[in-house]
């Protein structure tokens, strides 16, 4: 198949780019981060130039997986306006485009998009209530996908990996500091689903080669808080677990309002795929062989 890669040097892009690779032709777009790049990259921004239909015309893929984003809640909080173009009416616009040439698109949502006010797991059946810029904007991405091409699939994802600049993504957060000998704050009162970023890409090429369609949550089947995801982190690496000093989300200083109770159910990924998703010990034990095989250096070396 012929993939394309919207946001090809993010977190996700980058590891989703190299796994797919390895059986699919890829074009990566990307603003202009990526150089030897070990697939084809397209320069485009998708708020200026000549738009979604250039791009496809141009590349004529079998599969769009859109995962450029403005993912960062506190700057969604202090860009609203850009938060809304590119989380909303740029997958809208993608989506649309590829139901007319009959393009299997991928839309990546969040977890985020939940109130977290459940005491236990969310289902895809329940109604989502998100809490802040981001999260809206997401929400109203998804709805825009599904309004144009209800044979896309929406993946409400949360994963950690090796990213680009080396500090992407949570894993490498506990990681870099905690080898520097650094005292870090872990959130208590966060309860996450971490998938390592590889398997969220795999089980995303899954899924198109299964024809799936419709919203799933594509993240780690166990739940924990973000202060014990630092701790199995620090168990993994021989990384001293005592600098990560449990702690509030509500004392870190952040703005944008986050989710509690970020469980989310997989059972229905599971059920259509016909196999159980990765154990979490499983992806902490990749990210730990990427790091001694020098995973991220080879992905940090593929920046401009
Ligand atoms: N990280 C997580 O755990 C997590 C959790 C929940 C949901 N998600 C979702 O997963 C998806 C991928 O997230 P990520 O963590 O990989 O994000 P990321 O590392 O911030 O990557 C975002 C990508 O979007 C690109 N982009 C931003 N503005 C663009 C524009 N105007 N035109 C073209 N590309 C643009 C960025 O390009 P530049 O590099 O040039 O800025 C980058 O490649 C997003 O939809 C996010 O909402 C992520």
């Amino acid at each position: 198949m012929k993939i394309l890669i919207t946001g090809a040097s993010g977190l996700l892009g980058i590891n989703l780019a190299l796994e797919a690779m390895q059986e699919h032709e890829v074009i990566g777009l990307d603003r202009g981060k990526l150089k030897s790049a070990p697939f084809r990259v397209l320069k485009g921004d998708l708020l200026h130039g000549n738009g979604v239909d250039s791009v496809l015309n141009s590349t004529q893929p079998d599969w769009l997986i859109n995962c450029a984003a403005l993912a960062n809640l506190e700057e969604c909080e202090q860009h609203p306006d850009q938060a809304r173009i590119l989380n909303t009416d740029v997958p809208g616009e993608l989506a649309s485009a590829c139901a007319k040439r009959g393009i299997h698109f991928v839309h990546i949502s969040t977890d985020e998009v939940i109130d977290g006010e459940n005491s236990d797991f969310y289902t895809e059946e329940d109604e989502p209530s998100p809490l802040g810029v981001y999260s809206m904007t997401k929400l109203d991405g998804e709805r825009a996908v599904q309004e144009v091409d209800p044979e896309a699939i929406v993946a409400r994802v949360n994963f950690y990996g090796w990213s680009l600049s080396g500090k992407r993504s949570l894993g490498e957060f506990f990681v870099n500091n905690l080898s520097a000998g650094k005292d870090v704050n872990g959130f208590t009162n966060v309860i996450f689903c971490p998938m390592l970023v590889n398997h969220t890409a795999r089980l995303i090429l899954e899924m198109l080669k299964k024809k799936l369609c419709g919203l799933y949550h594509v993240l780690g089947a166990q739940a924990m808080s973000k202060y014990q995801f630092g701790v199995e982190v620090a168990r993994a690496f021989g990384l001293r677990e005592s600098l990560i000093s449990p702690q509030s989300v509500e004392m870190s200083g952040l703005t944008a309002h986050r989710s509690h109770n970020l469980w989310l159910s997989t059972n229905k990924l599971s059920t259509d795929l016909g196999h159980e998703l990765p154990e979490f010990s499983t992806g902490l034990g990749e990210f730990y062989t990427q790091y001694q095989q020098g995973y991220p250096q080879k992905i940090r070396g593929y920046q401009q």
